[in-house]
């Protein structure tokens, strides 16, 4: 099975399903914003995920589709208040929601999202008791989100950070949805416990590779091919495992540059190649990357107690293109 194939075929389909939730109406505005990044694209990861890992355990795609929406819609969310709270101008190539739409508009079209998030929820076939699981644990990924954006926002003010609470920080913010994509899917699909754990303990370890990734590509990707602002970690001083490193072995003027230009809103493209170049000296983007692999082989680990099936393989290549993507 090929990976790309198989992500083209299953994104057009969850596409189309997803749209009942994403219906305008009025005021206008509210929903225009609302509907702007989901019709902009996007990889469509953790639904991708979810379905692959209900096939995983012998389950009906089909049915895990109201849950990956719900997980899809809850993403979206968070990249609206994301964007505000990180200052971001672009995301999957287009202008944010609120540089379009204004701050107000963003912030309620988020609330829109989070709302209709627990809608496709509610689509779920399952019996009571799975269904108050799931959503009990959709609730907790919730929390854990604003706990691990909360952390992410409060780390921009110190000076430094245990590689510990960076982890912390990330497995609330980033692995916490990635695990119930992949947890969910195996509940939906009727895995034993066996699997379900080993689903989730895949998906934490993931969405840590997939975040250590996603830093990275800040730094050394391009605006146009990442769809995102490059270089805007920096200026926001973000704890990101590459800074983290570099923060506790810089010394003496190196210590200094990261003073002036870590951390500083207005700092110029120069400025922050020099930080680049000292994130790359210091080893720190290769400690970064060694570590991302750690969690690539942790997510591996996991599945090995999964049945040989299409759906596994498409696990396994899931990982490795984590951390091989340019976007
Ligand atoms: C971006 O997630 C937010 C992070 C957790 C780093 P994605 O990289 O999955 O964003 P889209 O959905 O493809 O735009
Ligand atoms: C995203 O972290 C985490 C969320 C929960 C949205 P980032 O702030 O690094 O994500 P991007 O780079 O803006 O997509
Ligand atoms: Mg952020
Ligand atoms: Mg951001
Ligand atoms: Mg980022």
């Amino acid at each position: 099975m090929d990976l790309q194939n198989e992500l083209m075929k299953r994104t057009a389909m969850f596409n189309t399903y997803w749209q009942q939730y994403l219906q305008i109406k009025k005021p206008a505005t509210l929903y225009e914003a609302a509907r702007h990044l989901p019709f902009a694209g996007g990889k469509r990861i953790r639904p991708f995920l979810t379905t692959v890992a209900c096939e995983s355990v012998s389950g009906d795609a089909q049915k895990a589709l109201p849950f990956a929406a719900g997980l899809e819609l809850m993403h979206n969310f968070t990249l609206v208040h994301d964007d505000i709270m990180d200052h971001s101008m672009l995301r999957r190539n287009l202008p944010t929601v609120h540089v379009k739409f204004g701050e107000p508009a963003a912030i309620l079209s988020g609330d829109l999202l989070f709302a209709k998030s627990f809608e496709a929820i509610l689509g779920t076939s399952v019996d009571f008791s799975m269904f108050k699981q799931l959503q009990q644990d959709f609730i907790d990924c919730v929390i854990a989100i604003c706990e691990g954006q909360q952390l992410d926002i409060e780390f921009e003010q110190r000076k430094t950070v245990p590689e510990q609470e960076y982890l912390d920080m990330i497995s609330k913010k980033t692995g916490a949805l990635f695990e119930l994509s992949s947890k969910g899917g195996g509940l939906i699909g009727g895995g034993n416990p066996q699997e379900v754990a080993a689903l989730q303990t895949y998906g934490m370890a993931l969405g840590l590779a997939f975040q250590i990734w996603d830093d990275y590509l800040d730094m050394s990707s391009t605006a146009t091919t990442l769809g995102k602002d490059i270089g805007n970690d920096i200026r926001n001083g973000k704890k990101t495992l590459i800074a983290v490193h570099c923060l506790s072995h810089a010394t003496g003027k190196e210590k200094r540059l990261l003073d002036d230009i870590f951390g500083n809103r207005s700092a110029s493209e120069h400025d922050v190649t020099k930080v680049y170049d000292l994130f790359r000296e210091l080893g720190s983007v290769e400690y970064a990357q060694q570590r991302a692999l750690h969690y690539v082989n942790q997510a591996k680990d996991a599945i090995t107690v999964l049945k040989p099936s299409d759906a596994k393989e498409l696990l396994h290549q899931l990982i490795d293109y984590i951390i091989q993507r340019e976007k």
